[in-house]
């Protein structure tokens, strides 16, 4: 198993709309998705689009969200993970686990807001970054998020 294209890098952030207008008036990168919630993971997404990736700025719904405690210890914000394609995620999530990395939650990969099939690495296996491994998404899908 090897990594793929990054897919994105995931910033957490107090509010999503506040967070993706510095990335269009600071950066120009005005190309961004409406918010959308996403209940069942806890968060509520923007995706600003760059020719070869994309910033999902995430934030807490409700103290139960997995960037609740993140956003308590770094109030302003800040980068919360990177996610990398891999061509078979099960695959991926065995490898992770046959190579001695911690594949958080129960292990299962769950479908994340891009609308495919997403793994998290623990941190403390990559020097403190919080990895992401998502299933390719098919050729016309991708920069186009469920
Ligand atoms: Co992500």
């Amino acid at each position: 198993m090897k990594i793929g294209r990054l897919n994105h890098v995931g910033v957490a952030c107090p509010n999503v709309e506040a967070a993706a207008k510095v990335y269009a008036e600071l950066y120009g990168a005005s190309e961004a998705t409406p918010a959308k919630d996403f209940a069942h993971l806890g968060v509520r997404v923007v995706f600003v689009s760059l020719p070869n990736m994309q910033i999902e700025l995430i934030e807490p719904l409700g103290e139960a969200s997995p960037i609740h405690k993140f956003l308590e210890k770094n109030p302003a914000g800040g980068q919360h993970h990177m996610c990398f394609e891999v061509a078979d995620i099960i695959a991926a999530r065995d490898a992770m686990i046959a190579r001695g990395a911690r594949v958080l939650g129960t292990g299962e990969p769950y479908i994340g807001a891009h609308g495919v099939p997403v793994i998290f690495v623990h941190p403390k296996d990559t020097g403190g970054v919080l990895v992401e491994l998502m299933q390719a998404p098919g050729e016309g899908d991708h920069g186009d998020p469920a």
